[in-house]
C-alpha cells in the first residue's frame, strides 16, 4: 500500500525557526515530536533566511498566517527591533528568540533562554533561589541567564576573557532596579579567589563546543566546594571537558541539552496552545540525533 500523506491543510498551525544557516537546528525535530505526541494539527519548519532578508521574511510569514517563529543566529538583533511588544524576558536579556504573531497583526518578542536554563537546572533537582553563581562568558546567552538568575535572587559574578564585555553586561544588569547590587565582575584570571564561595558555575562560552575555539576554561575545580552545581550550555558534545572534570570530582552536573528543550516550551505553548510536558522521550530523541 502507498503511504498515507501527512495531512497539512487550511487549519494546520504553522511555525518555524528563522536562521542562517538553519539546517543544523534541532528545533524542528523537537516541535514536530510534541505535535505528534499531542495529536496537534500543526507543523514546524526550518526557515533559511539570509542576513538582510529578515524583515521581509517575517512580514511574509505573518501574511501567510504563521503563528510565529523562533529566531536564531544571525537574526536575534533584527528580531529585537521588529517586534511591537517586548516581553520582560526580552527586555532584560536584550534579545529575542521567540516571535508570536498576534491576530491583530502585531508581533510580541520573548527571550526564553534564561528561563529555559533555570527550568533545566530545576529539572535536575536543584532549586534555583538565592546563593551565588559564577558565569563564564558575556555574550547573549550569558545575559539571558544572568537576568533569570538575578530574578531568583541569585547573586551573579561575571567573568569573561574580554573584561570590557563583562563590565558592559554587569552595567546592563545593574540598570534594572530589581537587580540592585547583586552583580559583579570577576577577573578572568581570578576565578580561584571566588570559586570556593559559589553555589553554581555556568559556562556560557563556546569553549568546549565541538568545532569551537581551542583552549580550556581557566577553572580549577579542585577549589570548588563539594556542593557546587556545574552547568554547561554547550550540548555538542553533551559531556564537555568541564562536565567530565566535575563529574569525576563528584560534583552535580547539568549539561546543555535540557536548556535547549526547556527554552522551546514557551513558543510551543503560544503557537500551538498546549504546554508540552518535558519527559525523557524528547531528550532521548535529541540525544540520538546529536550522536548522528
Ligand atoms: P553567545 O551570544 O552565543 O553567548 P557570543 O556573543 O559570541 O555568543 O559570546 C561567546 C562567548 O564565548 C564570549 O564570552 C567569548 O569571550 P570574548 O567576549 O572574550 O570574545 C567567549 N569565548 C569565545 N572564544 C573564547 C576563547 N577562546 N577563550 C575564552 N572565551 C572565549
Amino acid at each position: 500500500a502507498l503511504p498515507a500523506p501527512r495531512r497539512i491543510g487550511g487549519h494546520t498551525a504553522l511555525a518555524g525557526v528563522i536562521g542562517w544557516p538553519v539546517a543544523h537546528s534541532r528545533s524542528p525535530l523537537m516541535h514536530n515530536f510534541w505535535l505528534a505526541q499531542y495529536g496537534i494539527d500543526g507543523a514546524y519548519v526550518p526557515l533559511p533566511v539570509r542576513p538582510g532578508a529578515f524583515d521581509v521574511a517575517v512580514r511574509g510569514l505573518q501574511a501567510a498566517g504563521f503563528r510565529g517563529s523562533n529566531v536564531t543566529i544571525p537574526h536575534k538583533e533584527a528580531a529585537f527591533r521588529i517586534v511591537d511588544r517586548l516581553d520582560r524576558s526580552a527586555r532584560r536579556s536584550g534579545s529575542v528568540n521567540t516571535l508570536v504573531f498576534a491576530p491583530d497583526g502585531t508581533i510580541e518578542g520573548f527571550s526564553t533562554d534564561g528561563d529555559g536554563f533555570v527550568a533545566n537546572v530545576e529539572a535536575h533537582g536543584v532549586k534555583v533561589k538565592g546563593g551565588r553563581a559564577l558565569l563564564l562568558g558575556a555574550g547573549g546567552a550569558a545575559r539571558a541567564i544572568a537576568a533569570s538568575l538575578l530574578d531568583r535572587g541569585v547573586a551573579v559574578g561575571i567573568a569573561n576573557r574580554t573584561a570590557q564585555r563583562a563590565h558592559e553586561l554587569a552595567d546592563a544588569m545593574r540598570a534594572d532596579a530589581d537587580a540592585g547590587t547583586m552583580v559583579d565582575v570577576v577577573p578572568w584570571d581570578g576565578l580561584a579567589a571566588v570559586l570556593p564561595g559559589c553555589d553554581m558555575l555556568v559556562n556560557t562560552t563556546s569553549l568546549g563546543m565541538h568545532g569551537g575555539p581551542a583552549g580550556e576554561l581557566p577553572v580549577d575545580l579542585a577549589l570548588a566546594p563539594s556542593t557546587l552545581v556545574v552547568c554547561d550550555i554547550v550540548y555538542v558534545p553533551r559531556q564537555t571537558a568541564l562536565l567530565r572534570d566535575a563529574a569525576a570530582r563528584g560534583l552535580r552536573c547539568v549539561d546543555g541539552l535540557g536548556m535547549l528543550i526547556h527554552q522551546a516550551r514557551l513558543g510551543f505553548r503560544k503557537w500551538f496552545g498546549t504546554d508540552p510536558v518535558i519527559g525523557p522521550e524528547v531528550e532521548a530523541l535529541l540525544d540520538a540525533d546529536l550522536r548522528g
